[in-house]
Parts: C-alpha cells; structure tokens; sequence
C-alpha cells in the first residue's frame, strides 16, 4: 500500500481510497471512496485530489463490521469479570475490520438499568478506540424497571435489549418473558432471547455430575439440542402471543432453525443470529485432551458436522440475519475458566469463547472464498443488517455518501495462519489456533481515520464515540 500526499492545489477530499473493489450489501462495483471530515462524500471514477491517498488496487473496500453481541467489561451471572475492557475490545475488533461494536450493560438481580448503564459508560468512554453502542441484559424486570426505567432508557437510544431464558441468575420466567416482549412491543424496541430451557439443563447437569460425568464434553451433552429447540419454539410462541419481533441470539444447528425457519414461512418477524463457533468447531472440540475442551465451552455449545452445515444452509439461504461473534473472553487461567481450578467440573467452567478479531476473516475465508456466501451477503451479514436492525442505519453499515467512512480494506490473497499471538485482544487463547484463512483487512478506517493499517494500531483509547440508537430501521422502515 502506497501513501501519496499531494500538495500542489487546494485537495477536493481530506482522504481518497482509490481503485478498490467496493461492496455494499446490495452491489459490488469498482470506485474510489472519497472522505471528508469523516464521512463519505463521494463514491466514482477518477475523484479528484486528496490530502492522504491509500491505493486498493486489487483489494475489497468493504463496511467495516459491525460486532453486536460481544461482552466487553462485563460481569457474567456468576460475577466473573471478562478479560476484555473497552480498550482491548475495540483494539481487537478494528484490528480485524470491526468498526462498531454493541456490548452490553448488564443488569443483575436488585440492581438498576441506570447503574448498569453507568458501569458500561465509566469503562467505554475513556477506552474505547471504535464508536460503540449498549444493549441492555434485563435480567430483574421489576415493575420499577418495566413501567419507568426501561421505557425512558429506550428513549434514551438503548434500542435493543436481550433476555435470557436459562442461567440461574439471569434466567426469566415465561411470564416475565412476556411482560418484557409486551415492552418491547410498546416501546419499539428489540428483544434479544438466549433460548435454552433451563430445567432440562439443570436436570441433565445433575445427572451427569452424579453420574461422575465432569469433564468439560459433558457440558454439549447437558445443553442438549433439544433444550435448544424447545426454547426457541417457546420464545417464538411467546412473541406471537405478544405479537412483537424477535431475535434469537447464536443460534447453533439445525433443530433450532428449523423452528425459526418455520415462523418466518408463517410470516412472523423472528430474526436469527449465528456465530464462529458454530461454524468453525464441533462438540469434539470440547473433547480435547485434560481442560483443553474448557475453551470451546459455550452456551449453546457448537453440536456436531451436520448441524454445521444446516448452521452454513441457514447463512446462505437468508434464515440468519445477523453473524456476530458472541466474544466471551474469559482466559485459560485461575482468574477465568479455571476460576475453580484445574479439575473443576463443566458446570463450573466460565461460558463463552473469544472471536472478535476472527469473526470476519474466518467467514470472508470459509464463506466467500469457498463460493458458499457472496460477498454483497458477507457485508450484509456482518455489517448492513446489523446496522439496520439496531438502529444506526445510514450512518453505520454502509459505504454511502454521508455515511460514517468506516471502513476496511481487505486483501482477499493474505493467508494467515490463526495464532492468540498476532491477535491484540486480552485473552491467553484462541479456540481457533493454528487454523489457516485467506482474506485479512490489512487496513481498517474509522470515521475516516486510519486506525489499522499493515499490522500497526493507530488509535487512542477514548476516540471511540457512545452512539444513541434510533429505532429498528428493519422492523419499523420495512415494507
Ligand atoms: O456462552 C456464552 N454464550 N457466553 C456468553 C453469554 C451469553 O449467553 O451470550
Ligand atoms: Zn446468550
Ligand atoms: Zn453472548
């Protein structure tokens, strides 16, 4: 990449990508990207001077992604803090072509909506390098959090907020369930449902650890498919009750789209997210030799070869709207998933695994080198859609005149062999280690800042921008 600063005349753009491949979620065409303070001012052939020129010649010029399930500085339901803070994140994610993230403020029993806020704002506003938002985790919907906090917190721009059915101390009852769908319904806002039914987990859990079933495998075994569908077929139920959209969140194999798929045919507005490791590892992951397993330990847990393939159908066909990562980072260590120590059994084991900085190349390799998914579908899977269904839609996932230059340049030729070691996040292990892609972003723009560039960070903590979201652009501008 060549860096050609003109300073004969006046320059028409502070900054000009020049002779890449652009891509939309609806077209692919080649054109220079013109920028001025930050946005996108022109797209064409041939636009005139700028300041800063970046040559893309062979290269993509995609959106940057947009990551909206990741936690960031958050406490899980057991109270175990992730690695990853706002700093770190948002390194992470840009160094991999993200350039928005939605975290979440998590609420905990007996706490307020505001002083969940509050935690995610002291930790975001200092440290993050890349614009982000906040969904909410309602995890306590009091009357007081139902009929006053909530309702004025939507207001505020916290358009989405998501619920889980399972995990003792998030987990809501389906009349609690409904109550928050009948919000949701009321003040336009997007309810996110982590579907799993909790008794069936607790009463497998028992009976394999009584069993002396304890090794980090038996945890796919006590997060049964089954559980998986049977919640998901109750939260699509629930929401027809309500008659209010939904999103199911990583969604892992074929039974659970099946349902999904089934109330989209029924015309129902029900959404779905899949993640990384439903594609990229199976329950033999969770298998591998001592604790090792411990890092592909996640809720629901990656099931087997089949259900991956039905995961890539539900990609390729339109079933999933969104891919976003679910990075869950807790480290390999006695302050992460080894919290208990190195013979603690599943049930004691930190859920979730880290995947911000791969969620892209990994699809872009698998899924748009391979032919599976086009490119306008990668963009609109890990960008468009996300930015239109959460509210920040035209001013995030697009590359259009008087949106946000955020952008990634990607050279679809450089292979990179996986490793935690190039990574810039705060784990100590990437469940993908070793695992050879081809496609990387070798530069990442920020509102036209280049904060990525060849394997160098350029960005402070605290450039990065709180944004207020509007309403779901997909659910309400829909036809
Ligand atoms: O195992 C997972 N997915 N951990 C993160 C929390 C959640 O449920 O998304
Ligand atoms: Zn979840
Ligand atoms: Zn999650």
């Amino acid at each position: 990449m060549t860096t050609v600063h003109l300073e004969t005349r006046m320059p028409d753009f502070d900054v000009v990508i020049r002779g890449g491949t652009v891509a939309t979620a609806a077209d692919v065409f080649d054109a220079d990207v013109g920028i001025v303070d930050g946005r996108v001012a022109a797209l064409g052939a041939r636009l005139g001077s700028a300041e800063t020129e970046y040559d893309a010649k062979g290269k993509y010029v995609l959106p940057g992604g947009i990551d909206s399930h990741c936690h960031i500085a958050q406490l899980s339901g057991t109270g175990l803090m992730t690695a990853d803070d706002f700093e770190t994140g948002t390194r992470s994610a840009m160094c991999g072509g993200t350039t928005t993230l939605i975290p979440f403020a998590a609420q905990h029993k007996g706490m307020s909506l505001r002083d969940a806020l509050a935690t995610a704002h002291a930790d975001a506003g200092p440290k993050a390098m890349i614009d982000y938002a906040l969904h909410l985790i309602v995890s306590d919907p009091t009357p007081q959090v139902l009929g006053q906090e909530l309702p004025q917190i939507v207001k505020e721009g916290y358009t989405s907020f998501k619920i889980y059915m399972t995990y003792d101390a998030l987990k809501l009852n389906d009349r609690e369930v409904l109550e928050v769908l009948a919000l949701g319904r009321r003040e336009g806002a997007v309810v996110m449902v982590h579907a799993e039914n909790h008794d069936v987990i607790a009463y497998l859990t028992d009976e394999l650890l009584s069993a002396g079933k304890t090794a980090p495998k038996y945890h796919a075994v006590a997060h049964s498919w089954i559980a998986e569908r049977e919640a998901t077929h109750r939260a699509i139920s629930l929401a027809e009750i309500i008659d209010v959209p939904i999103l199911i969140v990583h969604v892992s194999g074929g039974q659970a789209i099946e349902q999904i798929r089934s109330a989209q045919a029924r015309g129902l507005k029900v959404f779905a997210e899949t993640c990384p490791q439903y594609l990229f590892l199976t329950e033999s992951d969770l298998d591998r030799d001592g604790m090792e397993g411990a890092k592909c330990v996640c809720s629901p847990p990656p099931r087997d070869a089949a259900n991956q393939e039905l995961v890539w159908r539900g990609l390729e066909t339109g079933v999933f709207e969104i891919f976003s990562s679910d990075h869950a980072p807790y480290r390999m260590d006695t302050g992460g998933k080894l919290r208990n120590g190195p013979k603690a059994h599943f049930k004691q084991i930190a859920n979730g695994v880290p995947g911000l900085e791969v969620r892209l190349p990994l699809l872009f390799s698998e899924g748009v080198r391979t032919g599976r998914i086009s490119l306008e579908q990668f963009v609109a899977l890990t960008s468009t859609n996300a930015a239109k269904l959460y509210g920040i839609y035209p001013q995030k996932g697009s590359i259009s005149v008087g949106a946000d230059a955020d952008i990634a340049i990607w050279d679809p030729d450089c292979e990179v062999s996986i490793s935690q070691s190039m990574l810039h996040d705060a784990m100590d292990y990437t469940p993908y280690e070793g695992r050879t892609v081809r496609g990387w972003p070798v530069m990442t723009f920020s509102r036209g800042d280049l904060v990525w560039a060849d394997g160098n960070v350029n960005a402070t903590p605290g450039r990065g921008r709180f944004l207020r979201r509007d309403k779901s652009y997909t659910i309400y501008n829909r036809a």
